[in-house]
């Protein structure tokens, strides 16, 4: 991104990643560069192992780069110290994961409470938003339920509702998918895309689906550490 005068949502500015493995150094990111609108879905693709589950970890703050920037909304979050990245991540950012995360010990409501409480929001509110959201996801009437007392789509649609409850700016989804079967997985896709439009997020998502990628507004294929045009998708 060489125009500093952007105005996008999120840019990355040449960003570098790379991992030590003894001696040997691997250039995961290489230089990756790309601005995303507020709002807009992005389909993140490219073969296993090619660093998009990194890239993910360094827009949400998890791993810090080792060159570049990642701005959100004029916030640039690799220059914060961790204790702010955390607060930030906190408010602003929702993860989804492959295998939804959720907190075992915790009932579907406790896992969706967490969010608003590491965010010192009140409660009571908390808890009413929780419940429209466990609605809206179909599953009002699990909201004492454990996590291993409900099946993957279920985990899955508690993880989307969690992502979302804080309302964040920024929804990354890691292979959100990439667990459940075909009808599951589209059920999933079906209310995450809808929550997110009606929440006005942006969304990276993950995959190796075309089914998936075909929804998104746009896509980036990350190939040899960079972002190429997408007529070179591997799948
Ligand atoms: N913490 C780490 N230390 C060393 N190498 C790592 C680390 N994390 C990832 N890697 C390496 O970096 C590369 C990119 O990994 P990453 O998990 O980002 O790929 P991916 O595109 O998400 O793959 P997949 O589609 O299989 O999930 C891989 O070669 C991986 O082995
Ligand atoms: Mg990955």
């Amino acid at each position: 991104m060489e125009n500093d005068c952007s105005n996008a949502f999120i840019r990355l500015n040449r960003l570098t990643r790379i991992y030590l493995q003894g001696e040997r150094e691997q250039r995961v990111l290489d230089g990756v560069c790309g601005e995303i609108q507020r709002g807009e879905t992005v389909a993140l693709l490219g073969r296993s192992g090619c660093g998009k589950s990194t890239l993910l970890n360094l827009i949400g703050g998890i791993d810090q780069p080792d060159g570049g920037d990642i701005y959100i909304n004029d916030t640039c979050i690799n220059q914060m110290d961790e204790h702010g990245r955390t607060l930030f991540r906190r408010r602003h950012i929702g993860f989804i994961y492959q295998f939804f995360n959720l907190i075992p010990t915790l009932t579907v409501m406790e896992n969706l409470l967490l969010p608003l409480e590491l965010n010192g929001y009140d409660l009571a509110e908390g808890r009413h938003r929780c419940m429209t959201l466990l609605e809206q996801v179909g599953l009002s009437q699990r909201e004492s339920s454990y996590p291993d007392q409900l099946s993957g789509g279920e985990q899955q649609r508690v993880a989307v509702a969690r992502a979302l409850v804080h309302r964040p700016a920024v929804v990354l989804a890691d292979e959100p998918t990439g667990n459940l079967d075909l009808e599951s997985g589209q059920q999933v896709l079906d209310l995450l895309d809808r929550l997110v439009r009606d929440e006005q997020c942006t969304l990276i998502i993950v995959t190796h689906s075309q089914a998936v990628a075909a929804r998104a507004d746009r896509i980036f294929n990350l190939r040899q550490g960079r972002f190429v045009a997408s007529e070179d998708v591997v799948w």
